[in-house]
């Protein structure tokens, strides 16, 4: 099984590990809820389900798009689909363009569907491919929704990346003819209101604006170069608060969603007080299943959806749809950058 591109699936987690710390950044904090004193709610009435267009999420964060495409990344998926399965999280693989290139490497993405037969599950792919090849990748897992990842700057410090990008005519064709959900999601770089003007000019429905701030694909991809020269690449991009701040004018008729480092309930609570309808964590999981094991990780993601409904019962707020319309206190830096890019 080993090829080029199931050694880059290996090298992909070991060095989103290997940067887990140093990826560690706080642009959350830039965000406050104001405390209530009389919430007036009651922690067993919180119902913290969500909606994604026809999707009902019993949680409304998910496990983000990893992995699969080589023995040991198969092997990982099948620990998250468990993982998945066992805290009811919806949960993303990895892109699937691999399977498509050397079908051996099909049960490495299906593993999860046989291990999680009846839960939410997005197939991915990257933004070159046809309709056709979308269609593919949906039915090797029986996928709910599909993910297309815009990673234009991971290409073009991966030494083997793709090096042009005429996107969006074809991402209009797989939005247009596939049946399910399709969601534009970003890889750690964030999204800017003019990226979500194009998406929406095509007709995309769902974007996830995957921010800035925890697993980052300059540092790993240039850790891959032999010349490890594109390091001053490696802030670029828009925060995750940033980049939600972008989406709200597109909101409600876009859904949005967060993901690119959470790390903890509160960063979901905020994200989704920025109008987020669902948050992808992706680092975070790998990080605890890598270090602590499947068992632990389902513990770490049961003591979340505790904290979850803890925060939202401090605020007062009973469902996401609530919680959606809360107002939050922001740093000196954020409102200087909303003013910057007439956000206010
Ligand atoms: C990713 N991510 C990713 N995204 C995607 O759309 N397709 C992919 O194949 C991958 N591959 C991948 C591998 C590994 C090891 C990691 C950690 C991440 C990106 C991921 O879905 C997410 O957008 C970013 O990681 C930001 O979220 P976190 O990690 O900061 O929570």
């Amino acid at each position: 099984m080993i090829n080029q591109h199931s050694h880059r699936k290996d090298e992909h987690v070991s060095l989103a590990e290997y940067f887990n710390r140093a990826n560690h950044h706080d642009y959350f904090d830039q965000l406050r809820f104001v405390h209530q004193s009389l919430p007036e709610t009651d922690y067993q009435q919180i119902n913290p389900s969500t909606k994604l267009g026809p999707l009902t999420l019993k949680w409304p964060f998910y496990i983000e798009a990893m992995t699969g495409g080589s023995r040991q990344t198969g092997q990982l998926n099948a620990q998250l689909a468990k993982i998945a399965k066992a805290t009811d999280l919806a949960m993303a693989v990895g892109s699937e363009s691999v399977a498509l290139q050397d079908p051996k490497l099909i049960k490495t993405f299906s593993i999860v569907r046989k291990v999680n037969p009846k839960g939410i599950i997005f197939a991915n792919l990257g933004a070159s491919h046809s309709y056709q090849d979308a269609q593919k990748v949906i039915d090797i897992i029986d996928a709910d929704a599909l993910e297309i990842h815009l990673n234009v700057p991971q290409e073009l410090i991966m030494p083997e990346g793709h090096r042009s990008f005429h996107w969006l005519k074809n991402i209009k064709s797989v939005v247009s003819n596939v049946k399910k959900p399709v969601i534009i999601k970003e890889v750690g770089f964030g999204m800017s209101k003019e990226t979500l003007k194009q998406l929406q000019s095509i007709g995309v429905k769902y974007a996830n604006v995957s921010g800035h701030g925890g697993t980052n694909f300059a540092k790993i991809e240039n850790y891959r170069r032999p010349e490890k020269d594109l390091s001053y690449l490696e802030k670029w991009g828009l925060t995750t608060p940033e980049s939600l701040f972008e989406a709200r004018p597109f909101e409600p008729e876009m859904k949005i969603i967060a993901s690119g480092g959470i790390k903890n309930p509160l960063d979901i609570a905020k994200a989704l007080a920025l109008g987020a309808s669902a948050v992808g964590v992706a680092g975070v999981i790998l990080h605890s299943l890598l270090r602590r094991g499947p068992d632990k990780t389902i513990q770490m993601i049961k003591d979340w959806q505790r904290g979850l409904k803890i925060i939202m019962t401090m605020l007062g707020y009973k469902d996401i749809a609530q919680l959606q319309q809360q107002r939050l206190l922001l740093s000196p830096s954020l409102i200087s950058y909303l003013h910057q890019r007439h956000l206010t």
